[in-house]
């Protein structure tokens, strides 16, 4: 069973991209995954500042650290702001790759990061949907030795897309979002094994 991490980049009350986060968790484990959904907001992570980090990484960036590792397979939501992906994704995933001093297991910074398969997706209330965001933060996730799926959705007028109860109102999204989902599990069995 793929061990699948859903997350997004927004601590946003009615985020719509914590909202696609979960129809994509919904989505996984009707397809025989065991998802872990995490809200960033649970974890207490301060700005990234070097000599902060000097005095000891904070408990809950070991924490972070450990979450990733635990999962070969991810889905990262990601917002955008100003064409690229938010503070808040960038912040998290710096400390996750900033290498902890005097300890062995986390001396190298991409381990968290090489070797696991990322799905994208993005939601935002214009047009384009966030594209822009998945657009940069992809080449990081290489950078940091990640697969990342060449599937992505980048949900547009997000406003409109989700009824009440939080589904994807149109059959065309739920697919959208269904063909990322599979490719991640279907990747991360492939690498797996
Ligand atoms: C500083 C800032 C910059 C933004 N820039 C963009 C942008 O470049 N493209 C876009 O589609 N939406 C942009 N937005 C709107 C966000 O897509 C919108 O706030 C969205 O709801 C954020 O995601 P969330 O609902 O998951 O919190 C921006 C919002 C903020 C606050």
């Amino acid at each position: 069973m793929t061990q699948l991490l859903v997350f997004a980049g927004s601590t946003r009350q009615n985020s719509y991209n914590r909202r696609l986060a979960q129809v994509a968790a919904d989505l996984a484990r009707t397809a025989g995954a065991s998802v872990t959904l995490l809200e960033l907001s649970d974890l207490k992570i301060p700005l990234y500042n070097a000599d902060l980090e000097a005095q000891g990484t904070p408990a809950d960036v070991l924490r972070l650290k450990q979450i990733l590792d635990d999962h070969p397979a991810w889905i990262i939501c990601s917002p955008e702001y100003n064409g690229s992906y938010t503070a808040l994704l960038k912040n998290t995933l710096d400390w996750a790759s900033s290498p902890v001093k005097n300890d062995a297991y986390w001396s190298d910074g991409s381990k968290p990061f090489a070797g696991k398969v990322v799905g994208l997706l993005s939601a935002s209330p214009g047009a384009l949907g966030g594209l822009g965001s998945l657009n940069h933060l992809s080449p990081m996730l290489l950078a940091l030795q990640c697969w990342v799926c060449p599937q992505k959705f980048a949900l547009g007028r997000a406003g409109d897309a989700f009824d009440e109860t939080g589904r994807l109102k149109a059959e065309s999204h739920q697919a959208s979002v269904a063909a990322v989902v599979d490719q991640v599990l279907w990747a991360g069995r492939r690498l797996a094994s």
